[in-house]
């Protein structure tokens, strides 16, 4: 058989509310049109993250019960350490409450007071990780390979990082760098996979200079299943073999749990070094929670460690990454510059090349994501300027990419809803030169696109 069918069946349904063209223009500019201002009772389609927002199968919600809310030695804890070290064997599993806490939590180990001239090295830092590090006063230093930044390039692991530049910076600067870490899937570079080689690779420069190897592991069931379909010498090896071989070369891992964790909320940090996680423990306690629990309930524990083994099904897996490439073609066959090859989780929309009359300054990609709100209440994320563009110095610079990321929720979307984001763009396409830039009438000091209040950019003929 060659179509690839959604491998489960819908047992509970969450109704969306359909809303009219006029009306969306209305709820866009009370948002001071930032989608994240939005009220999600006013999306149709939410593809603003695929974080959190997942089914979840019958088994974990029959687990759910199960969760055993003790504040200390919980069985919940010990069924997910179990569930985490078949996957990932550390020696270490640290629960937090989402991803971002384990980076806050490794952040104030490595820094350890001093942040300041210390670099940290990663294929792409995704925001949490950047301004963790850059808050400690750590330099978070960009390495991606050059391939994984054209967007039109099809390329089988545009997440690489560049060996080169990370075995120069070692030369240089080894002394100032506590750690290497690689994200999988690499988030802000599109979803797209890192290979085993590399892996290891990274793994043998950081074994030389004596650095331990992290792995920024939010998707890391999506990057094995892309090891499998593209890199030689493991088209015969298990999802679950290949995750196994990834942890077995790094030091330790960051998890956001709620992307491949089937979780709606959760998280963890896990290590080798005693050192690093008696540290961490003592932090964990100050900011999350007591060791056994950390940031989570005993039923969210339960529910994440049913998660681990879903998520390296390869029935699911087949089908996740099929329904991204699915969009991805049915947008390149429009026409629209999608990224290439399609991402784990994510189709990711080159808005420089689509909207070439606006102005990296004047923020394309969100010029973009308001248009698309607007045209048929699909809600996604500009990750470009409006994301990257202001400096730690307060200047604004262009961001290397201007992209607009639909990420698909896991389980979530039928394959009818795929044809319509489809078909919004199909409506799109021939007016996208009336779609105006943005400028920004209200930033924070940090992390400015969450809350940025914009106005459009009025042309003789406004048109939002
Ligand atoms: N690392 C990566 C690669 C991520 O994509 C995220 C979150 C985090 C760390 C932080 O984890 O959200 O659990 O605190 N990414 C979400 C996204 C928010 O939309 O891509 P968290």
């Amino acid at each position: 058989m060659k179509t690839i069918i959604e491998p489960f069946r819908i047992k509970t349904v969450e109704p969306i509310r359909m809303t009219t063209e006029e009306e969306r223009r209305r709820f866009i500019k009370e948002a001071d049109y930032n989608l994240f201002s939005l009220k999600s009772e006013d999306v149709l389609i939410d593809l603003l993250t695929d974080s959190g927002t997942g089914a979840m199968s019958t088994n974990q919600w029959a687990a759910l019960m199960r969760g055993d809310e003790s504040y200390a030695g919980s069985p919940s804890y010990y069924r997910f350490e179990a569930a985490v070290k078949d996957l990932m064997p550390f020696k270490h599993v640290i629960p937090t409450h989402q991803g971002r806490a384990a980076e806050q939590i490794l952040t104030s180990v490595i820094a350890d007071g001093h942040g300041k001239g210390k670099i940290v090295p990663n294929n792409t830092h995704f925001d949490t990780t950047r301004a963790n590090f850059e808050d400690a006063g750590i330099d978070a230093r960009d390495l991606v390979i050059a391939e994984g930044l054209d967007t039109a390039l099809e390329y089988p692991f545009k997440g690489n990082m560049d060996l080169e530049k990370l075995e120069q910076l070692l030369a240089v600067e080894a002394d100032n760098i506590p750690m290497v870490e690689i994200t999988i899937t690499n988030n802000a570079g599109g979803g797209q996979p890192v290979s085993m080689a590399n892996i290891r690779g990274a793994k043998a420069i950081c074994d030389k200079y004596g650095k331990p190897l992290i792995i920024d592991s939010a998707r890391f069931a999506e990057n094995a299943y892309f090891i499998k379909l593209r890199e030689d010498g493991y088209q015969d090896t298990s999802v679950k073999e290949i995750v196994r071989e990834i942890f077995s070369h790094a030091d330790g891992m960051t998890m956001s749990a709620k992307k491949d964790g089937f979780s709606n909320m959760g998280g963890w940090l896990a290590l080798n070094d005693d050192e690093w996680a008696e540290k961490a423990r003592a932090r964990l306690i100050m900011t999350e929670g007591f060791p056994t629990y950390g940031g989570l309930s005993g039923r969210d524990m339960e529910c994440l460690a049913v998660g681990l083994e879903e998520i390296v099904d390869e029935d699911y897996l087949q089908y996740r990454i099929r329904s991204i490439q699915y969009i991805n073609e049915g947008l390149d066959a429009l026409g629209v510059p999608v990224m290439k090859p399609a991402g784990g989780h994510a189709i990711f929309i080159d808005a420089k090349k689509m909207l070439p009359h606006i102005d990296p300054l004047q923020y394309p990609g969100q010029a973009l994501a308001v248009a698309l709100y607007i045209q048929g209440g699909i809600r996604t994320v500009e990750i470009g300027s409006l994301m990257f563009g202001r400096q730690t110095d307060g200047s604004e610079k262009p961001a290397s990419m201007e992209l607009v990321r639909m990420a698909m929720p896991r389980r979530m979307y039928t394959q009818a809803q795929a044809d319509y984001i489809i078909e919004c763009f199909e409506e799109l396409r021939n007016n996208t030169s009336k779609i105006p830039g943005l400028r920004i009438t209200w930033e924070p000091s940090s992390l400015r696109h969450f809350t940025a209040k914009l106005s459009p950019i009025q042309r003789r003929r406004p048109t939002i």
